[in-house]
């Protein structure tokens, strides 16, 4: 290890108090226990500074990572902190492990290189990312991939109340991804995958979203880093009474879900399918989401309610839309049956089938009446129910 710009005997002293000075990594290096670093940490291409067996980590200045940076914080008593009033630069490898939630505040933010948080079995931790002038990720941000067996975290972007801040410019990548089976049948297993949020404002750029076995949470009038979220067996949540639109691939096996809305609006929360596009309505604003592989099927969209749960007793049920190949089962057609021509009554039931038609999804049937046989149509919209 080469320290530059500060005498050694300097960092000899500081780094015996475990606070270190401008510090500039230029090969392999460990150091194990708290750090306070009060000055720049530079660490150069091809190096790897590893830090562990400490519970209190503070970088008090710059950051810049163009080499690796290994942080291991799964201490459940352990803090990381920044400084938001420095910057943060990634041109290499930065693996951050957590048990408790991180803010990742800093003047400039930016990414071109990977951010991995991997998180913890125990809690969901929360890693917050902001930049304040400068909010860049070229890069790859991913929380999950390197997990070693169950973990969950969190990581969100922007600020969840102040609108008026820096948007997040993502021309790369954001990647969430679980392990565990995070929907089954209607349930929502919140704790069981990682979690992406978007805050406001509104994030821009051209890059991609992937979301496998997690949950999306659109918290603004949002289009989340550029045109495209890929969804996998995964639930995607959109506030109520925003107009959004969106571009998703593998709506199918993921769901739509609307965390704000109380039961009560399901009758309004109508969706057909119109040249590859789910307008979903609401009361006063339309959510609409292009389904960029076309996949979705009328007969496949389905609208119910959905439990959202984090622990056996803390849950929501919420309205939300799923999309399946067809009707996992027939639903009750919602009109009535008429059978035409006098004296005739239904007597039994033998087929029924479903088809697209017009955007929603019809359902057939022949029935036999007593006198002679008949066939007959019932039409039923799921998705407008
Ligand atoms: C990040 O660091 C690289 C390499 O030193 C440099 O070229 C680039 O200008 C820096 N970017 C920002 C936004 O600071
Ligand atoms: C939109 O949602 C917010 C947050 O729940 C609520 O305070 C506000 O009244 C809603 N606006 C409309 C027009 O429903």
């Amino acid at each position: 290890m080469h320290y530059h710009s500060t005498g050694e005997l300097l960092l000899l002293f500081a780094s015996l108090l475990k606070i270190v000075a401008a510090l500039t990594v230029t090969e392999d290096t460990t150091l194990t226990g708290d750090q306070t670093f009060s000055e720049a940490v530079t660490i150069e291409d091809g190096a790897t500074l590893t830090l562990k067996e400490g519970s209190v980590y503070k970088f008090e200045n710059d950051l810049s990572v163009h080499g690796g940076l290994v942080l291991d914080n799964r201490n459940v008593d352990g803090t990381v902190s920044f400084n938001r009033e420095s910057s943060l630069n990634v041109t290499g490898s930065f693996e951050l492990a957590v048990s408790n939630d991180v803010d990742m505040f800093f003047t400039s933010f930016y990414n071109s290189g990977s951010i991995y948080v991997k998180g913890s079995a125990v809690v969901q931790p929360a890693v917050t990312f902001e930049g304040l002038e400068v909010f860049i990720n070229d890069g790859t941000i991913d929380a999950g991939s390197l997990d070693e067996g169950p973990a969950h975290s969190a990581i969100a972007f922007g600020d969840a109340f102040d609108p008026k801040k820096t948007p997040f410019i993502n021309n790369g990548k954001v990647v969430v991804s679980g392990t565990e089976k995070f929907i089954e049948g209607n349930v929502v297993y919140l704790l069981a995958g990682n979690a992406v949020k978007f805050l406001s404002p509104p994030s821009e750029g051209t890059g991609s979203v992937e979301v496998t076995n997690s949950y999306i949470g659109l918290n603004a009038r949002n289009n989340p880093g550029g045109p495209e979220i890929q969804l996998k067996d995964s639930a995607l949540y959109l506030p109520a009474n925003f107009s959004t639109s969106i571009s998703v691939l593998g709506l199918k096996g993921s769901i739509v879900a609307f965390s704000l809305t109380p039961t009560s609006l399901l009758p309004d929360m109508k969706t057909t399918l119109q040249d590859g596009k789910l307008p979903i309505g609401f009361p006063d604003a339309v959510a609409t989401i292009a389904d960029i592989d076309g996949t979705i099927v009328p007969c496949g969209i389905k609208q119910d309610l959905f439990t959202l749960r984090a622990t056996e007793s803390i849950y929501n049920t919420n309205p939300g839309i799923s999309f399946t190949d067809s009707f996992p089962s027939i639903p009750d057609p919602v009109t009535t049956t008429t059978v035409v021509g006098e004296g005739h009554t239904v007597t039994q039931t033998t087929s029924y089938y479903t088809e697209a038609a017009g955007g929603t999804c019809e359902m057939k049937t022949t029935v036999y009446p007593t006198a002679s046989t008949l066939s007959t149509r019932y039409s039923a919209a799921p998705s407008a129910n």
